[in-house]
């Protein structure tokens, strides 16, 4: 089954509010120069207001959240930003399970599917992050890693909600380095994932569209995209510079 690319911008907390509206308006204008590819910008949350209007006026990109709190409802919880609530500003994606937030925010595999459950519940795609570590790789415990952080997840919302929703393979050790993931060691962790959930249904698989992400570029990004089963990236560093977004995007295009 054919795919549509996708790519997502997670500019992580970087932009002033007077960035981000420019930074907004570059991709987004990039975003409605190429044909079949989604484009999904996640700025910090305090930006995404003024970001969705930017997007919207330019016609290109949709608008999501870096993260998103894992209790549906309102209530006294100082801090978290509900998945009702980045409906309500314009998002219709949101990252969840960030190796950075599992690594610094103490999100475990249970948190990151309780959060992957209240971001759709709230009607948002969410966008969930797996990866292993550097010693994790060399231990030769990627593919158990894998299993074991996807698992979590389906065992909590089950295979049928991955229909609307998006996995981004991130190898921790290639996230903000400058080293990617090799595109044969992406495509083999990405043939990994969909191979997990085929074992719970086939078509459900083939349709859902796996990122890869960690240090893709826009000289690397189309050797990557060229991959099987590498249905777009996302994109922290180079997502800060409309040119290398951009140029990635219309990499993806080609794909
Ligand atoms: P990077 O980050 O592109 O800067 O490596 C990717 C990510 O963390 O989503």
């Amino acid at each position: 089954m054919p795919r549509t690319p996708l790519v997502a911008a997670n500019w992580k907390m970087h932009t002033t509010h007077e960035e981000a509206d420019r930074l907004a308006r570059e991709i987004a204008a990039g975003a409605a120069a190429v044909q079949d590819v989604d484009v999904v910008v996640c700025p910090p949350s305090c930006y995404l207001m003024p970001v969705g209007a930017a997007l919207a006026e330019r016609k290109g990109g949709a608008l999501g959240s870096q993260d998103v709190s894992e209790i549906v409802g309102t209530g006294a919880h100082t801090g978290d930003i509900s998945g009702a609530m980045v409906r309500d500003c314009g998002g219709t994606y949101a990252i969840v399970g960030h190796s950075e937030r599992r690594a610094t925010r103490g999100e475990d595999d249970a948190c990151v599917a309780r959060k992957f459950e209240a971001a759709q519940a709230a009607g948002l795609i969410p966008i969930l992050c797996v990866g292993e570590t550097l010693e994790e790789r060399d231990g030769g415990e990627t593919d158990a890693v894998l299993a074991r952080q996807l698992g979590a997840v389906l065992e909590q919302v089950g295979i049928a909600a991955f229909a609307t929703a998006v996995l981004a393979y991130e190898p921790v050790w290639a996230i903000g380095t400058g080293r990617s993931a090799s595109p044969e060691q992406a495509q083999a962790a990405h043939a990994r994932l969909r191979a997990t959930l085929a074992a719970s249904d086939a078509k459900i698989a083939d349709s859902v569209r796996i990122l890869y992400g960690g240090s893709v570029k826009a000289d690397n990004a189309a050797e990557l995209f060229a991959q099987d089963d590498v249905d777009g990236g996302l994109i922290g560093g180079a997502s800060l510079k409309a040119e290398q977004f951009n140029a990635i995007v219309k990499a993806a295009g080609n794909h």
